[in-house]
């Protein structure tokens, strides 16, 4: 009979150490939640637009990077309303008629549809108009005329 009581008990202590291992877990997961909220406009750009946009991928490139699309907008859109408006309205409708960069329609064809929400692209898009981005690795060397490579093509 004390055999089990101490076997009751004993059960009972671990049912009560998981539980509240259980507890602890949900409430880590309850602030992964918010933390997403609060996101800043270039965290947001990198998990956003930048698994597909970033400079330097490692492998092949299925994007352009950020540097050359936001150049070729800034050629066409100086102005960063008229920037940020152009960036949101192709993310949230991208079409072959509506690409600035044929190049790169041809090579990665057109970007899909991603169905972000509009304010979170709207700050992404004013966050790559007022952001320097480095001209990615290889790209130098083209412009200095030593050859023409696919970067060059990707911009036209
Ligand atoms: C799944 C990959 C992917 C993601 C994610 C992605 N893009 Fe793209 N994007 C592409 C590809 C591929 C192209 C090149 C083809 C084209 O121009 O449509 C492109 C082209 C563009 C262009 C140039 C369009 C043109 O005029 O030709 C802009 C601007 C752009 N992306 C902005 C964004 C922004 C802003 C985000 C994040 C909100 C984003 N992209 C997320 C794949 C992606």
């Amino acid at each position: 009979m004390k055999l089990i009581l101490f076997f009751l008990t004993v059960i009972l202590l671990l049912f009560s150490c998981t539980g509240r291992k259980e507890k602890k877990q949900n409430e880590g997961k309850t602030g992964v939640g918010t933390e997403i909220k609060k996101l800043t406009a270039e965290e947001k750009f990198k998990t956003m637009c930048g698994i597909c946009h970033w400079q330097e991928m490692p492998g092949k490139p299925v994007a352009p990077p950020v540097f050359m699309v936001r150049r070729r907008y800034l050629m066409q859109y100086p102005g960063e309303e008229e920037f940020v408006n152009a960036v949101a309205g192709w993310v949230e409708n991208p079409s072959r008629e509506k690409a600035l960069m044929h190049g790169a329609v041809e090579r990665f064809n057109v970007m899909p549809k991603l169905g972000y929400a509009k304010e979170d692209v709207k700050e992404i898009a004013a966050y790559i108009y007022r952001t320097e981005f480095p001209m990615p690795e290889g790209m130098g060397r083209m412009h200095r005329g030593e050859g023409r490579g696919e970067m060059h093509r990707m911009g036209k």
